[in-house]
């Protein structure tokens, strides 16, 4: 038997093979499966959350059925779901299910694929999942300031043999900005910011509270799905004795690797899942450490361990290879290629163009793409920058001319990654969203066979809602 093709084992012999097994009196495990895929209900509206300590202030912000971040959704892969979206804010907004491959028309970009949704009104969203794994969903109208203040949550597509681990972990991280007083500091949409890295903020949780430590048993082994929520944060995680392997990238299983240097880089909408065996010592804690930021490192959280001896005598050896998605295989033979350039932003002390003057970017742009800016979160009328044929192979080779990094996400599809600055990426990796250092080239690859207008734009919300954005149309 290869190793390939023996990627799961069932979770009823993982269990046989721990001894001891309570995990379920010991730590509430997630269910392992949604009671229904269908008839979720998802109500957007204000509320009040506590991110720290009792001691301090609550804070305002907006929800999706009341928490931050929202509730937990879980479809099955390839079966048909449906999502009511009420909205309860006092201004327009959508849903975008961000990565999924889905029809245009379920995509949720306001005025490109449906008109907002009023305050007081509903939306239906209706469809089939066809990739297992970890996705998010998000507004997508006034997104700077809608997700900035709390709306989003973990969109997880279950795969049809549940996966061999003892629990299955969601880590929604999320970067807030908040005055002394506990509130959300107003002021979305700073220019200088927008040009610059964007609202990086002040304060980061993990699903919902500033995370003291995350409890773990000896011997266990999870599977920890790591969303970026974030604004504008990067993060680079370190898991201080531990090795923990990625087995997906944006929800697309991938050949399982350990990260480069121990640092898991993960920009905004970028989601990562790990299989972590927990092979530290009872009673002992862990630092899991972000240090993206030169000077800015810190904690965000620790691993405890509870002081039972391990759960099983010799750690899992089972494969931990995730069955692959029905991802359509790019021809790169017979491709189309085209060059989509980042442009703009501040440029050694000064806006890149000039005078003041952005060349060719119009109001209220400080980026660009191929010389063109689209600002905003969607709107009706936008010009597609590139159009392919139904089923077209596409190369697209990504340049940032920036002095700064861009989380480059594209709507509909998802793309393999090929190379990075003339080095081919291995993993066999594929992304929804590409995270572009400084000057960096990258080629990814897909094949545009989900017909209709899809966006590409840049997930620091401050880049996108200021010009890094574009549409591509799939005819
Ligand atoms: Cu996650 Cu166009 O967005
Ligand atoms: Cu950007």
């Amino acid at each position: 038997m290869n190793s390939q093709s023996h990627c799961l084992v069932s979770r009823r012999a993982l269990l046989q093979a721990g001894a001891g097994l309570l995990l379920a009196s010991a730590l509430a495990p997630f269910p392992a499966r949604s009671a229904s895929s269908d008839g979720y209900r998802i109500v957007a509206a204000p509320a009040r959350a506590r991110f720290a300590r009792p001691d301090r202030p609550e804070t305002d912000v907006w929800t999706y059925n009341g928490t931050v971040p929202g509730s937990v959704v879980r479809l099955r892969q390839g079966e048909r779901a449906r999502l009511v979206v009420e909205n309860r804010l006092d201004q327009e907004t959508t849903v975008h299910w961000h990565g999924i491959r889905l029809p245009n028309a379920m995509d949720g970009v306001p005025g490109l694929t449906q008109p907002p949704i009023e305050p007081g009104k509903s939306f239906v969203y209706e469809f089939t999942p066809p990739d297992a794994g970890t996705f998010w969903y998000h507004p997508h109208a006034n997104s700077l300031e809608q997700l900035g203040r709390g709306l989003a949550g973990a969109m997880i597509v279950e795969e049809s043999e549940p996966v061999a681990v003892d629990r299955d972990l969601v880590w929604v991280i999320s970067d807030w900005r908040l005055n002394d007083g506990g509130g959300i500091a107003p002021r979305f949409g700073n220019r200088m910011e927008a040009a610059m890295s964007g609202r990086v903020g002040n304060t980061v949780t993990v699903n919902g509270r500033v995370s003291e430590a995350e409890s773990f048993l000896a011997g266990e082994r999870v599977r920890l799905r790591i969303v970026n929520a974030s604004l504008a944060r990067i993060m680079a995680l370190r898991f201080e004795g531990h090795r923990p392997t990625i087995v997906a990238l944006d929800g697309q299983p991938c050949d399982p690797h350990e990260p480069e240097n121990g640092r898991i880089l993960l920009g905004p909408a970028m989601r990562v899942d790990l299989a972590l065996d927990l092979g530290g010592e009872p009673g002992r804690r862990y630092d899991v450490i972000d240090d993206f930021y030169d000077g800015l490192s810190y904690r965000l959280t620790q691993l405890a361990y509870d002081a039972r001896r391990p759960i099983r005598d010799h750690s899992v050896d089972a494969p931990v290879a995730l069955p692959r998605n029905p991802l359509p295989e790019p021809d790169l033979a017979s491709s189309e290629r085209h060059t989509l350039t980042l442009q703009g932003g501040m440029m050694g002390g000064g806006m890149m163009g000039g005078g003041g003057g952005m060349m060719g970017m119009g109001h209220g742009a400080v980026w660009a793409i191929n010389g063109q800016s689209m600002n905003g979160d969607g709107h009706a009328g936008m010009e597609p920058a590139l159009v392919f044929e139904r089923g077209r192979s596409v190369v697209l080779e990504l340049r940032n001319e920036t002095a700064w990094w861009h989380p480059m996400h594209i709507h509909g599809h998802s793309l393999k990654v090929l190379s990075r600055n003339g080095r081919a990426v291995p993993h066999r990796q594929w992304q929804d969203t590409v995270l572009m250092a400084p000057k960096d080239v990258v080629e990814a690859a897909f094949v545009a066979d989900n017909p209709g207008d899809w966006m590409l734009h840049c997930h620091v919300m401050d880049h996108q809602m200021s010009g890094m954005m574009t549409v591509l149309r799939v005819a």
